[in-house]
């Protein structure tokens, strides 16, 4: 097994997750998306998550608002790859539990025991006024979350009918048929970063996802980390596994990895983007600070920078590695261009360093 572990992330979306109108973008299509998850089973990944977004980001290019739903696109892709695990994120608010546990059972049987679910609740209040309902508070979001899948579990893993009743569902004789074939159940994935959130993490997930501050330092990341695996273990008896999520540029030079990332940022960058942004997410200014601040959201949306030379890359991961990390998703400008220097260029430190084992 891999000791730091790697994912695909956002190749469901048109322009992934960077806003910008270079031409050497990602362009959504199903051809494209079904040669990158391809390539990222060559380069040997071991999972390809997709995000949920219902309504763009604004901009020129409505960032994340262009792509494909997250189940569907799991359910096509587990047709045609063969090893990485193929995960659906999926917003609880807007799908019911019985039919959710369905449809996520008969993707994992399409792909042959490989689907897993990134559970999210939404933030994003524009996209859930579209569905004529009010976002509900924070902390009633991760409630209606936690009976969601607990009522997904029962589906999954009962073979006997059962009622359910709490503050949000009624659930009368339930059942579900087949039962997904992967045992107990699919991994669960989840992103919380509040306090709520961490702890529907550690009660839940197989998978949390961190977020890492730009200039963080290392010995805190580790801290962060050791409390949500306390967390799981005292509170839960549970033990996960922590991952975070990169925006990767590779270059031979560390000014041409800067220089590409300029010229798609900031060049060609959809800065209007910016302006639909919830102000504490923009800085304005010319520091250093607020430049780069600016950059994480028109570039992997607030993942880490990854941006630089094979050996600078493979030393940051060596780093998130030491702190705890089991994996990392990673996004590219171009997700082939991406991969194919990914396996030619760091693929190869990945193994000397002692990450993964080639
Ligand atoms: C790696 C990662 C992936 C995420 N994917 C999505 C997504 O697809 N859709 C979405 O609405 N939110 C997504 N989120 C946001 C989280 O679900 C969550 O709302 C956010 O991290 C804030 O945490 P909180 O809910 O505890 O306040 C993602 C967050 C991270 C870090």
């Amino acid at each position: 097994m891999n000791k730091l572990k790697l994912g695909i992330f956002g190749s469901n979306l048109d322009g992934g997750f960077t806003a910008t109108t270079a031409e050497e973008r990602h362009t959504l299509g199903w051809p494209t998306v079904v040669r990158v998850a391809k390539l990222s089973e060559q380069a040997g990944f071991e999972l390809n998550v997709p995000l949920a977004r219902w309504r763009g980001l604004g901009g020129v290019t409505n960032y994340c608002g262009t792509n494909y739903e997250g189940l569907a696109w799991a359910a096509g892709l587990g047709a045609v790859t063969e090893t990485a695990k193929i995960f659906a994120t999926i917003h609880v608010p807007v799908i019911h539990p019985i039919v959710a546990a369905k449809q996520m059972a008969t993707a994992d049987h399409i792909s042959g025991g490989r689907f897993g679910l990134n559970l999210v609740c939404g933030w994003f209040a524009p996209e859930f006024a579209m569905f004529g309902s009010p976002m509900m508070s924070h902390d009633a979001r991760y409630r209606y979350a936690g009976e969601w899948i607990d009522i997904v579990k029962m589906l999954w893993t009962r073979e006997e009918e059962f009622d359910f009743e709490g503050e949000f569902f009624k659930i009368v004789k339930g059942q579900s048929q087949p039962k997904p074939l992967t045992k107990p159940h699919p991994p669960i994935m989840q992103a919380g970063q509040s306090e709520t959130g961490a702890r529907f993490a550690a009660k839940y997930a197989d998978i949390a996802f961190q977020s890492v501050s730009e200039g963080e330092p290392i010995e805190d990341i580790r801290r962060r980390f050791a409390d949500l695996r306390k967390l799981g273990r005292e509170e839960f008896g549970r033990e996960f596994e922590i991952w975070l999520s990169c925006w990767v540029i590779c270059r031979p030079t560390q000014a041409e990895a800067e220089a590409f990332r300029d010229y798609v940022l900031e060049e060609k960058g959809d800065l209007a983007v910016l302006d639909s942004m919830p102000p504490n997410l923009v800085p304005r200014g010319d520091s250093p600070e607020a430049r780069l601040a600016r950059q994480k959201v028109l570039g992997g949306f607030g993942g880490v920078h990854l941006v630089g030379t094979p050996e600078r890359i493979v030393d940051r991961l060596k780093e998130f590695s030491e702190a705890g990390a089991d994996g990392i998703v990673l996004t590219f400008v171009n997700y082939e261009e991406g991969l194919e220097t990914w396996m030619r260029d760091v693929a190869p430190l990945l193994v000397q360093a002692g990450l993964r084992e080639g």
